[in-house]
């Protein structure tokens, strides 16, 4: 579905992504690991077309996208979520939803301001989408809450509700479990699931191993910007490079 071909970043001297080459299959989840200032953020930002490469191509299936602009990219059925959450926090949980969903309809402008038909429908279709995503996220009591005003855990998921509602293909998580507890995490491990089951596919950015084993069908690890290693959670997990690299620090507590 999605193909990463030598995809090279360089942020003046440093190269934040050296010749990245990374697949992910159709209806699967892959996780993406690695230590701080790896690049998994500037990677995710790549295939949104929110920056763009330095050389190397990006295709959704089978069509470059590596210099379309964000706004194409959402179209194209590309959604994600941002480590440091968005959201219009002075907005409504259920506006968050609504907005999400803008440019998804066809009605015009003109349809709206002499309330079409078409434009009454599509209303309708919006509201029930979100009203669909807040009761799947647990944000129903929230509706009518300043986004802001949320607990955090909350809108982390309100943040993966909202790049739900553009009725993406391919779902980008930037650490979405990031702050949150551990009975949290675990829940937000069975949306990701969930999505999965419903067609979807998805790239993860996660820390948390027992999530990404929870999840993730096949995982890339990241380190300097490259590719260090790939394969199952399990694979992953007893791969002498990738503890030497990245798991080496807690492999270590856990055998002290
Ligand atoms: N716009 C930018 N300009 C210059 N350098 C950047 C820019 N964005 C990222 N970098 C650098 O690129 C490297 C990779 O950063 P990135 O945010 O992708 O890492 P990460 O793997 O997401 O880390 P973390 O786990 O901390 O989120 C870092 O050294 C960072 O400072
Ligand atoms: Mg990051």
């Amino acid at each position: 579905m999605l193909e990463l071909e030598k995809v090279t970043r360089l942020f003046g001297g440093l190269t934040a992504l050296n010749n990245v080459n990374l697949i992910v299959p159709a209806n699967k989840i892959v996780g993406l690991i690695g230590p701080n200032g790896a690049g998994k953020t500037t990677l995710i930002n790549n295939i949104s077309g929110l920056d763009h490469p330095t050389s190397g191509q990006i295709r959704l299936n089978g069509a470059e996208i590596q210099n379309a602009p964000p706004h194409r990219i959402t179209r194209a059925g590309i959604a994600r979520t941002y480590q440091n959450i968005r959201l219009f926090s002075d907005m409504t949980v259920l506006e968050n939803l609504l907005i999400g969903q803008h440019g998804r309809g066809q009605a015009t402008f003109l349809d709206s301001l002499v309330f079409t038909p078409r434009f009454r429908a599509e209303e309708r279709d919006l509201h029930e989408r979100a009203a669909q995503l807040l009761e799947r996220f647990n944000l129903t009591h929230a509706a009518n809450l300043r986004a802001g005003n949320l607990p955090y855990g909350d809108q982390r998921r309100l943040e993966m509700a909202r790049a739900l509602a553009t009725n993406p293909k391919l779902v980008l998580l930037d650490e979405p479990t990031a702050g949150m507890n551990p009975i949290e995490t675990q829940q937000l491990g069975e949306q990701i699931i969930r999505l999965q089951e419903d067609g979807l596919t998805a790239l993860v950015i996660e820390h948390d191993m027992s999530l990404i084993h929870q999840v993730c069908d096949e995982v890339y690890v990241l380190n300097f910007g490259q590719i260090l290693a790939h394969g199952t959670p399990d694979e992953i997990k007893r791969d002498p490079v990738v503890i030497e690299a990245y798991l080496g620090k807690d492999e270590d507590h856990g055998a002290a």
